[in-house]
């Protein structure tokens, strides 16, 4: 089989790691892919977000199976461009990616079907939003209405703080966007994955994810700085509930509309007293928490990503081992701000790459035969074992490995948890 992978960060690093151990994996080819995927995989330049370009190179190399890592080119409608001219693909739809991209769409789905999550009203207009805040009062939550690459929620504590939120969105800082206000929700928050033909589910993880940028969840959201796998927040009987309340009547509802959901289903959920709530959806792979994940799932999940292609998931199941992993990301000084790029990462060479440690890359590029920063989240540092304690072990022994004075991490991944 002939895979293409799009995308270039961590996640498609481990993707591309843990598809290539399935022997049906003839061809692995990665776009843009950094300079770790070209250790597992030949990469390719292309503009992902280009329906026209993904769909030619497929044609010119003969492509059995594209996957889609990020968000950006299923917003685009790359999936549509690619399953209209005949190609196997494992990501949703530009309609079904609404649940990502639109906020206020998630919420019609959720209310549509019954599902739980925080009050809200969608706003277009600063005064209104303004008064709004002051009449319901804190905290309270502030979203721009679109993709801001995890940057465009406020969880505000005073009312002051949301009032300058909703200025700085009508003021363009996410491009032209609305403002939803949300109801704050109290409890810990947990990631739930669950593949879907559009018909049928099967859940395959859950995970933590850490979004601040300081030890003790402390400084802005990042993009998630370290995660670990499995939650245990979330029990066997939690992951029921939301099947049953959110995931399968979200899924429905998207079937009833004419857009059903084909991909992966990444729920946020936040959990309080026993009972979730779904805090938002994304519509592909968690970074970090993909990482933790596929250290686990390993070469099945090829074969789950195709069931899941081909409209198989009734038929389909996941081989769980009784393990854990943990992954640690290395940013570069100054992210979630304006970092420096070009800095020189030494050590990688001699670090172990087996299934309990694998340094995963995000943001690097080789230059003059160096591996150099290009990113802001540069490394995912993963370890996997019995225990989340053995897990974290490994994922810090290749952390306090890696030479790299530009850089810096959280040491504290997996603390609800250790
Ligand atoms: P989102 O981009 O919607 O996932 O929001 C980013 C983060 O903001 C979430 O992971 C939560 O930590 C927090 N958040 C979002 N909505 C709420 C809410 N209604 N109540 C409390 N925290 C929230
Ligand atoms: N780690 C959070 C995300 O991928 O959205």
């Amino acid at each position: 089989m002939n895979i293409l992978i799009l995308g270039g960060g961590g996640r498609e690093h481990a993707l591309a790691w843990a598809v290539r151990q399935n022997p049906k994996c003839d061809r692995l080819i990665v776009a843009p892919g950094n300079a770790g995927i070209a250790g597992v995989a030949e990469c390719a330049s292309l503009d992902i977000q280009s329906r026209a370009e993904v769909l030619e190179f497929s044609q010119e190399n003969a492509i059995d199976f594209v996957i889609v890592g990020p968000e950006a080119p299923l917003a685009a409608g790359v999936s549509d461009a690619l399953r209209d001219a005949g190609f196997l693909v494992f990501g949703p739809s530009q309609a079904a990616a609404q649940l990502e991209a639109s906020k206020t769409f998630t919420k019609e789905i959720c209310d549509a079907c019954g599902a739980p999550t925080a009050a809200w009203s969608r706003f277009t207009d600063a005064a209104s939003a303004r008064h709004y805040v002051t009449a319901q009062g804190a905290p309270i939550v502030v979203k721009a209405d679109g993709l801001a690459a995890g940057k465009g929620v406020t969880v505000a504590e005073t009312i002051e703080e949301a009032h300058a939120a909703i200025d700085a969105i009508f003021d363009g800082e996410f491009g032209d966007m609305s403002v939803v206000i949300e109801e704050f929700m109290g409890g810990e928050e947990a990631s739930f994955f669950i593949l879907s033909d559009g018909t049928d589910c099967l859940p395959i993880g859950t995970a933590q994810d850490h979004k601040r940028v300081g030890d003790g969840d402390t400084g802005p959201n990042t993009g998630g700085m370290g995660a670990y796998s499995p939650a245990p927040v979330l029990t066997p009987a939690l992951q029921d509930q939301v099947m049953e309340r959110i995931v399968r009547p979200t899924i429905a509802e998207m079937a009833r509309r004419g857009t059903p959901f084909q991909g992966v289903l990444y729920a946020g959920l936040m959990i309080e007293d026993g009972q979730a709530r779904l805090v938002e959806y994304n519509v592909r792979f968690g970074d970090p928490e993909c990482q933790a994940l596929m250290m686990r799932l390993g070469g099945q999940v090829l074969d789950l990503l195709q069931a899941c292609a081909e409209g198989r998931m009734a038929g389909a199941s996941v081989t769980w081992a009784d393990d854990h992993a943990l992954t640690v990301v290395l940013a570069a000084d100054g992210y979630p701000g304006s970092y420096d790029k070009g800095s020189v990462i030494r050590g990688l060479d001699s670090l172990p790459e087996t299934s309990f440690q694998m340094t995963f890359h995000a943001g690097t590029t080789e230059r003059d035969g160096a591996i150099t920063a290009t990113g802001g989240r540069v490394l995912a540092c993963t370890g996997r074992g019995a225990t989340l304690a053995e897990a974290h072990q490994r994922a810090y022994s290749l952390v306090d490995a890696i030479d790299w004075p530009e850089g810096f991490c959280r040491r504290d991944i997996g603390w609800r948890a250790l």
